[in-house]
């Protein structure tokens, strides 16, 4: 049996005592069930983890999905993505710098986004012997079955446009950060329409699936209209009473399920400051 205990009050868990580099098919499972429970899980003391164990472990949960900006992929294994501020000799970011400083559930834009992220903790910025850089995660169910329920009825059958292109607020200026995204990697990542509420594929619950870093529009409805109505969903996800805020320590490999999630990093710390997480990913369903 999986030791689990409770880190928040809306969500997120951590496992203790299990070592992912070695885990067999009913560890798998159970850990993909308390993943479904809680959506968040932190497997704590996994230092040594290698990049290779972390592959295998991803193959093991599901199917490996590689992200668009294939340039900050783990020096020879594509399966890795990085996030970090390190730069390399010749002074070229070595992952993506801003992790993600704003609210998404991971790649929305893609016509099956992803299911389950799993990151490794690598380098963790440490200031006055606090570790910072921590990321917060909100139950997108929970912010739902909270909604009033005209407003549950208002969004019922709605959909909306999610988009990598097409630079929301909350993601102004990350081009500069992340360099250019070449036309082909554009060519990969077309916008994609999902329904405003998802169903989760486990679990039945029901999830708001509209987020402030990629969603842009609500379908057929005047442009105001839409984003006021956006912006009151994304405010209500955000509440404290969803959230839970993940203190990172060494050794942390963090799971969470993408579609009852949100998550967003915390800009708290600079060069000469360095954090760098290694992602992967696994393939998800379409959102119905
Ligand atoms: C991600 C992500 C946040 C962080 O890996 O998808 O958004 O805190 N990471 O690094
Ligand atoms: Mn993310």
């Amino acid at each position: 049996m999986l030791a689990t205990n409770c880190l928040g009050q809306a969500l997120g868990a951590e496992v203790i005592g299990l070592k992912l580099s070695n885990v067999n098919d009913s560890a798998i499972e159970e850990l993909k069930a308390a993943l479904n429970e809680y959506g968040v899980l932190c497997i704590r003391d996994q230092q040594g983890f290698s990049p290779v164990e972390q592959i295998a472990f991803a193959n093991q949960c599901g199917t490996i999905h590689e992200h668009i900006l294939d340039q900050f992929a783990h020096e020879g294994h594509p399966e890795i993505l990085v996030l970090s501020n390190e730069t390399d000799d010749d002074g070229n970011l070595i992952g993506i710098k801003d992790g993600a400083q704003y609210w998404h559930s991971d790649t929305s834009y893609e016509k099956a986004p992803l299911g389950i992220s799993i990151l490794r903790a690598g380098k963790l910025p440490e200031k006055d012997g606090k570790i910072l850089g921590d990321t917060k995660f909100a139950s997108t169910w929970k912010a739902y079955e909270a909604l009033p329920d005209d407003m549950k009825h208002r969004i019922a059958d709605l959909k909306a446009v999610h988009s990598y292109i097409t630079f929301t607020k909350a993601r102004q200026g990350r081009e500069k950060i992340r360099g250019k995204t070449t036309q082909e990697q554009k060519d990969r990542v077309p916008d994609s329409i999902h329904p405003v509420v998802r169903t989760h594929p486990e679990n039945g619950r029901k999830c708001i699936y509209v987020n402030e870093g990629f969603t842009i529009k609500i379908c057929d409805m005047p442009e105001e209209e839409s984003r006021k109505l956006l912006d009151t969903l994304f405010e209500h996800v955000k509440k404290p009473e969803f959230m839970y805020r993940h203190q990172w320590q060494p050794g942390d490999v963090l799971m969470w399920d993408n579609p009852q999630t949100q998550h967003c990093a915390v800009g708290d710390y600079d060069v000469p400051l360095y954090r760098t997480m290694y992602r992967t990913a696994l393939k998800g369903s379409v959102p119905v």
